[in-house]
């Protein structure tokens, strides 16, 4: 028996690798070659740890990863299908527009040859019960005759809001709401964010030496961090909607902001000029055709702004906040751009301006066992600083994790209304 469970711990963790490794994240599982058949034998160990309701969950949460980077500004979500503890059909939200995991799940059921008749339904969020892109899922899963619906969290959009689930209850559905709720929430901390305030979750990152600089005193930041670190930034760069720097980065670094892992899509790219100073030469006014690129900026100078335009950037025009482009009211500006996620790779000006600002949700800092030196090498963070050290901006959930030869500590912003001057940004 000890033996068997062994085996399965193993069989487990060469699984796990194969759900999440870089290539498993990145593509549709379909083309994942027996990714199906071991998902299904994994739930063999998983039910001995776990409650059969949280298993299958897990199962859904894992599926509903394979859509991470496709599927904004939806959520991303999987869906279980099981009959007499038999797995008869899976399906995840493989990109907004297209069908939604419970319906995917259906699908795969019927090409498997199976009845969704009476089978219980395992999904990361609440069915939907509303005409969006799709029809609802809710007339799905009545239609197929599904007799209990599993749901981990509930969703917040009002158009659904727990009508998905009355829906379903008051036509004979038995439905078990908050399996795994906790961990369905977390994983789509980013869609609820964006329903809730209409503004993109912001993730800060940067990357420096041990002695605290994100570059040499003259400006070259290429590379602080080795390869595992900077590998990890680029599936971000795929999984978020947009990454966001400022003018000061590009005029040192004229850098790419794209995503260069295989079969990943490449970010919005948001840079923050407020006189539109970028040299027209630049990498990412000269590529702004192929890859979308927007001029956060305050100008009113219609030349300038056209001699952007014309080269495919688009220009968001913004206030003025103490000299610089207005983060808060940007962040509305995107909002209402669909765009639900922005990764800040800014340098220490822009960071300093997004904390104060209140626009940054979570951080992850990666740290390089390097010591660089140079009193004027750029630190991650800059502006005017904070008075005194219990003034801080506090990191809460923090994880640490060794990533190849670099540390990474994540966390998210604990905001103190003390610490953020959004009247003084013009937000409040
Ligand atoms: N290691 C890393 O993780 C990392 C990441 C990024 C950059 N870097 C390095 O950082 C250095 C650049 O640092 P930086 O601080 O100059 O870059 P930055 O923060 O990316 O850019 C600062 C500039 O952004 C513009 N900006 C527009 N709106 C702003 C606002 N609301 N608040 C603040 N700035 C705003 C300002 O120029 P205007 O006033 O002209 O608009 C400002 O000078 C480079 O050496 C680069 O290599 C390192």
């Amino acid at each position: 028996m000890k033996l068997m469970l062994w085996n399965l711990c193993i069989l487990e963790l060469f699984v796990f690798w194969c759900v999440f490794s870089e290539k498993g994240l990145l593509l549709p599982a379909s083309k994942l070659p027996g990714q199906k058949m071991f998902r299904e034998f994994l739930l063999l160990g998983m039910e001995e740890k776990m409650g059969q309701d949280e298993s299958y969950m897990q199962m859904a949460m894992e599926l509903a990863e394979l859509g991470r980077g496709w599927t904004a500004p939806n959520p991303v979500v999987g869906a279980v299908l099981v009959r007499e503890g038999r797995i008869i059909g899976q399906g995840y939200h493989e990109r907004c527009g297209e069908a939604h995991a419970e319906r995917r799940a259906l699908a795969d059921c019927r090409n498997r040859g199976e009845s969704p008749a009476g089978a219980t339904l395992y999904v990361t969020l609440e069915p939907c019960c509303h005409h969006g892109k799709t029809p609802p899922c809710t007339d799905a899963v009545l239609e197929a005759g599904i007799s209990r619906v599993v749901v981990g969290a509930k969703d917040i959009n009002p158009l659904v809001g727990g009508k998905g689930i009355a829906i379903l209850r008051a036509r004979g559905v038995k439905v078990t709401e908050g399996v795994l709720r906790e961990e369905c929430e977390k994983q789509n901390r980013i869609f609820f964010h964006y329903i809730r305030e209409h503004t993109p979750y912001v993730r800060m990152k940067y990357a420096m030496t041990l002695d605290g600089k994100i570059a040499a005193a003259g400006g070259n930041a290429r590379w602080i961090t080795g390869e595992a670190a900077r590998t990890q930034v680029h599936r971000m760069r795929h999984e978020l909607s947009a990454v966001m720097v400022g003018a000061g980065t590009v005029a040192v670094d004229n850098p790419k902001l794209n995503c260069r892992l295989p079969q990943a899509r490449n970010p919005i790219r948001i840079i923050c000029d407020t006189t539109l100073r970028t040299p027209i030469e630049s990498y990412v006014v000269q590529t702004a055709k192929e890859q979308r690129t927007i001029f956060a900026s305050c100008t009113k100078n219609k030349e300038r702004i056209a001699a952007y335009e014309s080269l495919g950037c688009e220009v968001v025009t913004v206030s003025e906040c103490r000299g610089r482009v207005c983060l808060n009211e940007l962040m509305r500006e995107l909002g209402a751009r669909e765009i639900d996620s922005i990764l800040l790779e800014g340098g220490g000006e822009l960071n300093w301006a997004a904390l104060r600002s209140g626009i940054v949700n979570e951080a992850y800092i990666y740290i390089a066992p390097k010591l660089l030196g140079g009193a004027a090498a750029k630190t991650p963070v800059a502006g005017s600083g904070m008075d005194s050290p219990e003034h801080g901006f506090f990191l809460k959930n923090r994880t640490l994790a060794v990533i190849g030869e670099d540390i990474c500590i994540t966390g998210e912003i604990n905001y103190k209304k003390s610490e953020v001057e959004r009247d003084v940004y013009g937000n409040y």
